[in-house]
């Protein structure tokens, strides 16, 4: 039976620890957080991340705009935030309505204000392993594996999606741990035959009971990035839980295993930020 790799829990003890310094350094730290439109699931998202700023002691300041904000608008919200003194990170919360451009968006906000990492600037200083903010579910996944020893280097590690914020930073954040790392996507041929090569295996699909058992090796670190409803409307991950935690040696969870830890990478970034900033 797996041992469970316990994100809520390593999040609170993170969390704690910014709290500390924030108050010991007497420290005045704001997270902009910006929502645009009425997506139910970014609403949960964005008030989760509020309630973080709150336990963290940073204050959050929210900005929720109609889904028909124009880029321009938009835009200039987020020109006012770089200017603001008070706002030490922005976050806008994705996805988007359609008719505004992610790219357009996220290069609008200051470098030193980038707490997501989805700016290109941020993405090639991962690449380069030079980095002010690291992408928040990529890194939080690495503190999850670092804070239960799991060894890294010289492992087979398989990353399943290859999205910009989490496939690929995934896998260079491995790599940069040395890592003999393999990412797997639609278009991969013979997927189980990969991913059973897998010493950490990382699925980042969003399709709920994706990974099964015999795509598994016998203990495996199985980690879910997964952020689904199943057909009863239930949070779950990729993996088909049940059954892949009788076969690996670690497993997360979810809820409970890197949706937590991705917040506290956020928390994590913003002090940094106004570390940078100050
Ligand atoms: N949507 C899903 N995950 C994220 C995230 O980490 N940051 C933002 N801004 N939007 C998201």
């Amino acid at each position: 039976m797996a041992k469970i790799l316990d994100g809520k829990a390593l999040s609170a003890e993170i969390k704690q620890q910014i709290k500390t310094e924030i108050e010991q350094d007497n420290l005045k730290v704001g997270l902009a957080v910006v929502i645009v439109g009425a997506d139910p699931a970014s609403r949960v998202y964005v008030d989760n991340k509020k309630r973080d700023c709150t336990e963290c002691g940073i204050t959050s300041h929210e900005f929720a705009l109609p889904e028909e904000t124009t880029q321009q608008e938009l835009i200039e919200l987020i020109e006012k935030l770089n200017a603001d003194e008070n706002i030490n990170g922005i976050l806008v919360q994705q996805p988007f309505p359609k008719h505004i451009n992610v790219t357009a968006v996220n290069e609008t906000i200051s470098p030193l204000k980038d707490v997501d990492a989805f700016r290109f600037e941020s993405a090639g200083r991962i690449m380069a392993g030079k980095y002010s903010f690291l992408p928040c579910t990529p890194a939080g996944v690495m503190e999850l594996l670092r804070a239960a020893e799991i060894e890294i280097a010289g492992k087979e590690c398989v990353v399943i999606g290859r999205s910009d914020i989490v496939g690929k930073p995934m896998a260079m954040l491995l790599l940069h741990e040395n890592a003999t790392v393999t990412i797997c996507h639609s278009r991969t041929k013979d997927l189980p035959s990969v991913t059973k090569r897998a010493d950490i295996l990382v699925s980042a699909v969003g399709i709920a009971d994706f990974v099964s058992s015999d795509m598994v090796k016998e203990n495996a670190v199985v980690v879910d990035v997964g952020m689904n409803r199943n057909s009863e409307g239930k949070l779950c991950g990729d993996v088909k839980y049940a059954e892949v935690s009788e076969k690996a040696s670690y497993i997360t969870p979810v809820p409970g295993g890197v949706g937590p830890m991705t917040r506290a990478v956020l928390m994590k970034n913003t002090l940094s930020a106004k570390k940078l900033q100050s």
